[in-house]
Formats: C-alpha cells, structure tokens, sequence
C-alpha cells in the first residue's frame, strides 16, 4: 500500500483544475444498465472506486473501455444478475446496482455493501422502496435477492431521512417502472441532479431533482447518451483546506460555485478570501486563520459530511475554538485520534468535537481511517511542522485523483512511496 511522505509549511501556489465528481460517476455508470446502446460519459475520475463499478460491469457481461477520463459503456450484452460478494464489499455505492439490475432484468442478487466505515449504514430505505415499487426482497445471512413478479410499479416514497444512496436507487428503478414515482424529501445533492440530467438524456422523464420531491414517468425503454460529469465539489473543499493551513493563494479551476453554497462561507468565517467567476476560484489564505466557528453537517444544501474531516484539519490550526456536530453519520472521527498525535487540541464525545486551535502541528507517523479522513490527514501534514508519514491503506485513492501529484503541481512537498 502507497505511503505518502509530506514536508509541511511550504506554500502553494499556481492553478489546478477540479476532477470529476466521483459521487456522480458511481450512479451514473449504475445506470448505464438501464440503457440500450452506447453511453459516453466524460470527466471520469480515474479512482478505485470507479474501477469497481467497471468491474460490477464487467462481470454483468456489459462493455466498459476506459479512454483517459472517457469511459464508453455498452450494457447490451448484460448476461447475470448476481453481484459476487468480493466486489460488493469493494464498496459501499455498489448497493445502487441493486435497484438498476432489478429494473432491467426482473431480478437480482447482491450482498450487503462493503465501505468506509463511518458507522452502521443500513440499506433499509433502499429495500423498502424498491418493496414499495412491488419487489419482493429477501435477507439471507448477508445476502440480498430480489424479483419483481409483476414488473416495477410506480409509487409514492416518503424517505424518513433524505438518503442520497436510497434516491438515486429509487430515481433508477423508477425510470423503466410502470407509472409514475413521486420521492418526497429526496436528497438534493448535486449529484442526484447529475444522476437525472444523465437518465433524461437517455430518455428518461424525472422532474425535480435537486428539490425535495421528484417525479419519476416510467418509460419503456432508454437509449445511450453522452453525458460529461459535474466536478467534485468535495476536492474542491480538500484544495481549499491545503491552501488556507499553508496560507497559501490558488486558484482552481472547473469549479461550479452554486455547489459550494454551505463551504464557502466556512472559508470566509476563517478570514479566507474567495473571488469566484466562470467557473474558477481565486483563493487567498490569510497570515492567520481564525476558527471557522460552527460547522454543523447536514444532508445538502448543508454542509457537506464529506467535507468535515478536512474542515477539522483546517481548525486546528485556525485561532479560537470551533465546534463540529456529526448529523449524518454516528461515527466519523477517526482522524481525531492522529490529528491528536500531531498536537492538536481537540475534545469529543458521540457525534460533537469541539477543536482549540494550537500555534503549531508536528509532523508525524499517522494512518487513514477512511476516505475522507485520509485527505484531512494530508492537509494536517501541509500544515505542521517537518515531515509527516501517512499510511492511506489505499482509503486516498478511492476518491482523489493523484492528490500527490496535484500537490506537487501546486509546490507542495508530497511524495508517494
Ligand atoms: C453518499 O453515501 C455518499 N456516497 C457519501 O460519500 C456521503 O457521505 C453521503 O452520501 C452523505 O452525503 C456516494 O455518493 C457514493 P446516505 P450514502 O444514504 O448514499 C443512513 C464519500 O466519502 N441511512 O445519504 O451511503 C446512513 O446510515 C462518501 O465520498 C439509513 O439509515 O449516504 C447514514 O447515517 C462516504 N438507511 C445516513 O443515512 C438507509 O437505507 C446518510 O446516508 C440509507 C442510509
């Protein structure tokens, strides 16, 4: 497994653009399977989480040709529907192939979905969704099998908690169901939005994406289309963490700034300076940081839990104290533990941190927990003080395209080993 090895406290400097978003992608490439004929998705992330979803692909008899960021997806050979176990645990997002498997084919047998542990993560609002759209499911030590004796009907969900996963799964099998699906308080992520751009232009006719209700008009068939991914709006928030504990000024480049609607503010809290036009930020770190104040995570338009641990990196070293609250997942402050190894100051207990901000952070021998976590840790090795170790266990490369390499673009001391 890489290591990386990072030098702390050079500035960065220059221009990067932002990778496609990866939490688009894995959706998407889901519901190629729904699709007659070639789709041609730009702006893919080259990721190990995107290879998982080429393989689940792969392994259903369908075509997957990686082209640089350019992946063409053929699913008219589809020949299975079962899901073996080792890829399913490869991923937690493997879980929405179950609802595109089922509207295709009738039927499908997956097991329970492997992933970053950030906590229990049950598929509940999966399953008594697709239940609702008449599949019958059964759980069997871990397995998930599920037919449709009637076909796929269209129905009315309430989600109790607005599960990004659950919509999209939903949004997928509705688009081949008899009748029309109406989702009230679905998730509003951009990525969902992304999801049903993508479906519409297959042919698909979902409305409301991005608003708490959306109505899905069942169709009877989907063709291929060419769809190019939104950036990722969470490496965007990784980027501008690097730059702010290295006081640093970069600019970053397609960007669209309406997703970044929650994590702006929380840069301007900590006396960043922002310039955003067409697509590109201008960002300016202060001499010194000041505490972001509250960041509390919530479903979107809050912000984002994905970009909690790299916030907390940023804090430690911001001037005062700044309290986080969890609400999305139990438990995901693995990273504390090695932050606190570097010297930081932070209290917790449950679902709440509250971080004091330290004049300076020691480089040290540190190990990632989880995806998110790992790219906190890098930002904490940029801000301290000499070289900073960190064992990623391969968590980095799910979801950030050769950070290393992006860094070192910038002047940043990162290397890969
Ligand atoms: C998506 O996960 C993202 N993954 C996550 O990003 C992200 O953190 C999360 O949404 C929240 O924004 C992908 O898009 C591939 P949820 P998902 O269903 O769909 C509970 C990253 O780092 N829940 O909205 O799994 C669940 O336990 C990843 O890129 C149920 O209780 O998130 C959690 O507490 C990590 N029952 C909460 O809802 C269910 O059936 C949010 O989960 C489903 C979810």
């Amino acid at each position: 497994m890489a290591k990386l090895l990072i030098e702390g406290q050079r500035k960065l400097r220059g221009e990067v653009s932002l990778q496609g978003s990866k939490n688009s992608t894995l959706p998407i490439l889901a519901a190629t399977l729904l699709t007659e004929g070639e789709n041609v998705i730009h702006n893919c992330p080259c990721l190990s989480d995107i290879d998982v979803a080429i393989s689940i692909l792969r392994y259903l008899g369908c075509s997957a040709t990686r082209h640089g960021h350019t992946l063409l997806v053929d699913t008219c050979n589809l020949n299975d529907t079962h899901i073996p176990d080792s890829l399913m645990r490869e991923m937690r997002s493997s879980v929405i192939f179950l609802g595109a498997v089922l509207a295709r084919c009738g039927r499908a047998r997956i097991s329970l979905p492997g992933g970053c542990e950030l906590g229990p993560r049950p598929v509940d609002l999966h399953l008594d969704s697709l239940r609702k759209m008449g599949a019958v499911i059964t759980e069997h030590h871990g397995e998930i099998r599920a037919h449709t004796p009637r076909g796929l009907e269209g129905a009315r969900i309430a989600l109790a908690f607005p599960s990004v996963g659950a919509t999209e799964n939903i949004i997928i099998a509705a688009s081949l169901a008899k009748g029309t699906t109406v989702i009230t308080n679905a998730a509003r992520e951009p990525e969902i939005v992304d999801l049903a751009d993508y479906l519409n232009k297959c042919g698909a006719m979902i409305s409301g994406a991005g608003d708490g209700t959306v109505v899905i008009e069942g169709v009877e068939r989907l063709h291929g289309a060419v769809h190019n991914i939104i950036p990722d709006r969470i490496v965007a928030a990784t980027l501008m963490s690097a730059a702010a504990v290295t006081g640093s000024h970069i600019v970053i480049n397609d960007v669209i700034s309406a997703h970044l609607g929650a994590i702006i503010p929380a840069f301007e809290e900590a006396g960043c300076r922002l310039s955003v036009k067409e697509g590109r930020i201008d960002f300016k770190a202060p001499q010194k940081l000041r505490s972001p104040g509250l960041i509390r995570t919530t479903p979107y338009p809050g912000f984002p839990t994905d970009a909690q641990p790299p916030l907390m990196a940023l804090s430690l070293v911001a001037e005062g104290t700044t309290v986080f609250v969890e609400t999305v997942f139990e438990s995901r402050y693995k990273h504390i533990g090695e932050f606190l190894r570097m010297g930081a100051n932070i209290k917790s207990e449950g679902r709440v941190a509250v971080v004091e901000g330290v004049s300076k952070l020691y480089g040290s021998k540190l190990k990632a927990g989880d995806l998110r976590g790992s790219a906190a840790l890098v930002v904490a090795g940029l801000a301290a003080q000499g070289k900073t170790e960190i064992d990623t266990t391969g968590y980095l490369e799910r979801g950030y395209e050769e950070l290393d390499a992006v860094l070192s673009s910038l002047d940043g001391s990162v290397r890969k080993v």
